[in-house]
């Protein structure tokens, strides 16, 4: 697949093929070159967000005018709001207007939202066109730019439409994260930490020492976090492409902060902030269920502890987060199931009938010593 790069490479193998994840600073300058090794120079879109573009844009557009590809670009407004149907069907038409064929790639350069909905227009584009992928904030580049799933919001349920289409190549520069606003680092260190409490004990273990690094931006080790975490998600998909069940242990957090998300309207948390507070929440009932002794959970509640839960916002209850669980319960039509860690870097799937256990765990971040 081409020569090897001074930086971190990892191969992703889906059922359909394997793709390559390149991590290197500086690595955005390189796109045109990189790109030509997986798909011969032609027509391509670029899509981005009027934040990401002002700062990469041009670079990206250098380096493939450079390689001879002939790109046009579609803007979209930043954040959750675009990516929607209509947003997808306003960048068809940027699709037809820029001559794309089913050779012809599409690439996306930005945050999560930028690769979900780019992904989802390359996967329906004339059935599907290759996806490159230039993820930039570090939930994309740890987390939305691997494993495949693309997808729009529905005004009734968010990622509602969409696909699992994986992408030709990712490439992640570190370098981008410098730019990125401190709250919205910290949510995506919050799944950065998330790889080594559920499938990765070395990276806990660097995570601990090098805490202050990652909070930092310290541009070595944030390429060794994010190669770290990479890894650790490819090493779930592969195992579990289509979510039957192993992949689901990336969802740890995820019950309790989906539930904070929905029950705040998706308006006060960050993903990545409900998330940590999932997390913390999840192990304090690892630990009432027993899964967990008390100084494993001490050495993951010191680590998340760095990132700081934001505070819950004036009139949550936990009534409010139940019935939010409750919704999800019924959809699953049983148990609800939480992602437990029983030792640092391995989870289990358990599933949880006990609705007061679970209210009385939601109670302790509501109402800390109440
Ligand atoms: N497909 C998946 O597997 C998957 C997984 C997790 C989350 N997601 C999706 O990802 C989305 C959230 O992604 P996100 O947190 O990246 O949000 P985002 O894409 O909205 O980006 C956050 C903000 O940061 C800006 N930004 C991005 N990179 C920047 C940089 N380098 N410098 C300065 N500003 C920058 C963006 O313009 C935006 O304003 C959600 O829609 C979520 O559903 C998908
Ligand atoms: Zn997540």
């Amino acid at each position: 697949m081409g020569p090897p790069l001074k930086g971190r490479e990892i191969e992703v193998t889906t059922g359909t093929f394997a793709y390559r994840v390149l991590i290197e600073e500086d690595l955005l300058a390189e796109t045109g070159r990189l790109l030509r090794l997986a798909l011969p120079p032609g027509r391509a879109l670029l899509i981005s967000d009027h934040n990401v573009f002002s700062r990469y844009g041009n670079a990206v557009l250098q380096s493939l005018a450079a390689e001879k590809w002939q790109v046009k670009t579609a803007l979209i407004k930043p954040g959750e709001g675009s990516k929607t149907v209509t947003g997808a069907k306003r960048l068809y038409e940027a699709c037809i207007d820029a001559g794309l064929d089913r050779t012809s790639p599409v690439i996306a350069l930005g945050g999560g939202v930028i690769g979900d909905l780019a992904g989802f227009v390359a996967a329906t584009f004339m059935r599907g066109v290759p996806l490159i992928m230039l993820p930039t904030s570090l939930l994309a580049q740890v987390d939305s730019s691997v494993g495949g799933k693309v997808a729009v919001n529905h005004p009734r349920g968010k990622n509602m439409i969409g696909a699992i289409y994986p992408p030709r190549l990712v490439l992640i520069d570190p370098l981008v994260l410098k730019t990125l606003n401190n709250r919205q680092f910290r949510a995506g260190a919050a799944e950065v930490i998330k790889y080594g409490i559920i499938e990765d004990e070395t990276f806990f273990t660097r995570l601990e020492e090098k805490s202050d690094r990652l909070l930092a931006r310290d541009s070595g080790f944030l390429a060794e976090a994010v190669a770290a975490s990479v890894r650790s998600k490819a090493r779930v998909v592969e195992k579990d492409e289509y979510e039957q069940d192993y992949r689901r242990i990336l969802n740890f957090g995820h019950t309790i902060g989906h539930a904070l998300e929905a029950a705040t309207a998706y308006r006060y948390y960050l993903h990545g902030e409900a998330v940590l507070v999932g997390m913390v929440l999840a192990v304090k009932l690892a630990q009432k269920l027993s899964c967990l002794d008390a100084g494993t959970a001490g050495r993951i509640n010191s680590l998340l502890g760095r990132l700081r839960m934001k505070k819950p916002p004036q009139g949550l209850t936990a009534g409010k987060v139940i019935d939010k669980l409750e919704h999800d319960k019924k959809r699953l039509r049983g148990d609800l199931i939480f992602v437990l860690p029983d030792r640092i870097g391995s989870a289990m799937m358990v599933p949880v009938k006990d609705m007061e256990m679970i209210a009385g765990v939601i109670e302790t971040y509501l109402e800390p010593g109440g």
